[in-house]
C-alpha cells in the first residue's frame, strides 16, 4: 500500500512536470517552499509560492532583511534547490539535471548580478565579461558580443584594466555585461546598487532597464532601493514567507 502511494507521488510530479514544460511561460514557480535544516530544527524562510514569468518580465522584488528574497533568487537561479515545489526554466527543470548539465544549464539560461559583483581580481574586465563563456560547448567566439557590451555599459576604454583599478558602479556595470554575455533568458540581480553611492545607482538602475529593454530576457532584481523599484511595471514585497504585490 505504501509502496502505491509511492509510485503515484512519483506520477504526480511528472504530471506536474510534463504540464509545466508544455507551458508557454518561461519561468515557472510551483508551490516552491524553502527551509533551511539548523539544530534546532528546520528554519522556514519561503512558503507555497507560486508565480509565471514570461519573456520581457521586468519585476522588483523588495522586503525586510532576512525575509529571504537573496535565498529566492538563489533558488531562481539553480543556485540553491527548494525544500518542495518546481522551478522551471525554459521546460527545465534544474533540480533533474546532473552536476555538468547543470553548470551549463545556469551559464547559458541565467545571468546572475550578485550584490558585491564577484568579478575575479586577477582577470582583466574584457576577461570578467568572457568568463561565462569559457564552459561554452562551442566554438563561437564571444570578443565581440564582449566589446559590444562593454561599450555599452560605457567601459570601452577599461577593458584592460582589473577590478581593483574600478569604481563600485564600474564593477557593477562590468558584472552587467558579464551577466549577459551568454544571451541568458533570465537576468537575476541581487541588490546591484546597494553599494554604490546615488549617482552611479542612477547610472547602474538606467543601464539595466535599457539594457532589459532591448532584450526579451526576463529581469528580477532584488532592491532596498524604493528609486530603483519604482522603474519596475510590477513590484513585489516578500514578507511573511509570500511574495505580495505592491
Ligand atoms: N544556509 C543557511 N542556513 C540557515 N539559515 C540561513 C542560511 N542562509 C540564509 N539563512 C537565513 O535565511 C533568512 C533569509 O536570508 P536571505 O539572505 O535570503 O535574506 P534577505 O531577504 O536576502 O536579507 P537581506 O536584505 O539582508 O540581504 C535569514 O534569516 C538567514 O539568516
Ligand atoms: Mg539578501
Amino acid at each position: 500500500m505504501r509502496q502505491d502511494f509511492g509510485a503515484l507521488g512519483v506520477l504526480g510530479v511528472l504530471a506536474v512536470d510534463l504540464f509545466l514544460r508544455r507551458n508557454d511561460e518561461l519561468l515557472n514557480i510551483v508551490n516552491l517552499t524553502k527551509e533551511y535544516p539548523t539544530p534546532r530544527g528546520p528554519l522556514p524562510i519561503l512558503n507555497d509560492i507560486s508565480l509565471k514569468f514570461q519573456r520581457g518580465d521586468a519585476v522588483a522584488i523588495m522586503g525586510p532583511s532576512g525575509s529571504g528574497k537573496s535565498t529566492l533568487l538563489y533558488i531562481l537561479g539553480a543556485l540553491e534547490t527548494p525544500t518542495s515545489g518546481i522551478v522551471t526554466l525554459d521546460g527545465q527543470n534544474p533540480s533533474q539535471l546532473d552536476e555538468k548539465s547543470l553548470a551549463l544549464f545556469r551559464n547559458q539560461k541565467i545571468g546572475f548580478v550578485f550584490q558585491d559583483h564577484c568579478l575575479l581580481p586577477q582577470c582583466s574586465v574584457m576577461e570578467n565579461v568572457l568568463t561565462p563563456t569559457l564552459i561554452a560547448n562551442s566554438d563561437k567566439n564571444y570578443t565581440g558580443r564582449a566589446k559590444a557590451l562593454l561599450a555599452q555599459v560605457s567601459l570601452s576604454a577599461r577593458s584592460d584594466h582589473r577590478p581593483a583599478e574600478l569604481s563600485g558602479g564600474e564593477k557593477q556595470r562590468v558584472a552587467i555585461a558579464r551577466a549577459l554575455i551568454r544571451e541568458p533568458v533570465l537576468v537575476l540581480c541581487d541588490e546591484p546598487t546597494g553599494n554604490l553611492d546615488r549617482h552611479s545607482a542612477e547610472n547602474v538602475a538606467s543601464l539595466l532597464m535599457d539594457l532589459h529593454k532591448h532584450r526579451q530576457t526576463i529581469l528580477i532584481v532584488v532592491t532596498h532601493s524604493a528609486e530603483l523599484a519604482a522603474k519596475f511595471p510590477v513590484r513585489y514585497e516578500l514578507i511573511e514567507r509570500q511574495l505580495k504585490l505592491i
